[in-house]
């Protein structure tokens, strides 16, 4: 559904050039549940946003359901960013005046969702509920821990219903027992929706729940 062939990214630091991508070939499937790991600074913030279509390769092309995304207009961009895929930030990116209801809310805006008021108001609850967080909805980020800030970002994914879910680091700075509850989490959705993800991580902990291990270094993968 989601594939890179040779795609490379260089950043300019003044007069410096960082590669930060050196060839990557990488496909994704339908359902699969893939961990992207490797030291900081290794390409992997990197790899997701270009995936994710937040950023743009230097050279190379990604395709996505097998078409080029350079041959798609704005709009089509635009559409598959808004309604296929899903991002997790590393650092969560919520929105800290809002509760955690609007945050929510905030991704079906973004999107463009469909629907009325009502429908809006289902699946936001729906996706609350499916994290576990039933009861906070009216609470601002700072009220809550840090794996329920980071479960709010993926309800926040989630509530689009996409394909495929991007995640930077999900267990970041979690204890153990809260890392593993939003891996599981992951799995089940997973699982029961077939959502596809791929999470970067350089979180030992979590990587035996992966079914797919990708491993990048200096840009480079070693599968
Ligand atoms: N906006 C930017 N401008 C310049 N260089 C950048 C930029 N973003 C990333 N880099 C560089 O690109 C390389 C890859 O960075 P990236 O953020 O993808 O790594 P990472 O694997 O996600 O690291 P971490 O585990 O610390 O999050 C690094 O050398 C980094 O310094
Ligand atoms: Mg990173």
């Amino acid at each position: 559904m989601i594939e890179l062939r040779s795609v490379t990214k260089e950043y300019e630091l003044g007069k410096t050039k960082v590669e930060a991508l050196r060839g990557v070939s990488l496909k994704i499937e339908r359902g699969e549940f893939v961990a992207l790991v490797g030291p900081s600074g290794s390409g992997k913030t990197t790899l997701l946003n270009i995936a994710g279509l937040l950023d743009r390769a230097s050279s190379g092309t990604v395709l996505i359901d097998g078409s080029e995304i350079g041959d798609l207009s704005r709009n089509a961009l635009a559409g598959l960013r808004g309604g296929k895929i899903g991002f997790i930030f590393q650092g969560f990116n919520l929105v800290p005046v809002f509760s955690v209801y609007e945050n929510i809310e905030v991704s079906l805006v973004l999107a463009k969702a469909e629907g009325n008021r009502k429908e809006w108001k289902e699946r936001i609850t729906r996706a609350i509920d499916e994290v576990a967080l039933g009861g906070f909805a009216r609470n601002k980020p700072a009220e809550l821990s840090g794996g329920q800030r980071q479960r709010v970002a993926i309800a926040r994914a989630l509530v689009k219903r996409p394909e495929i879910i991007l995640a930077d680091e999900p267990t970041a700075n979690l204890d153990s027992k809260t890392a593993f509850s939003i891996i599981e989490l992951m799995r089940e959705l997973n699982e029961e929706e077939r959502t596809t993800f791929v999470f970067s991580t350089h979180d030992d902990r979590v990587l035996k729940y992966a079914r797919r291990v990708v491993r990048i270094e200096d840009g480079e993968l070693r599968e």
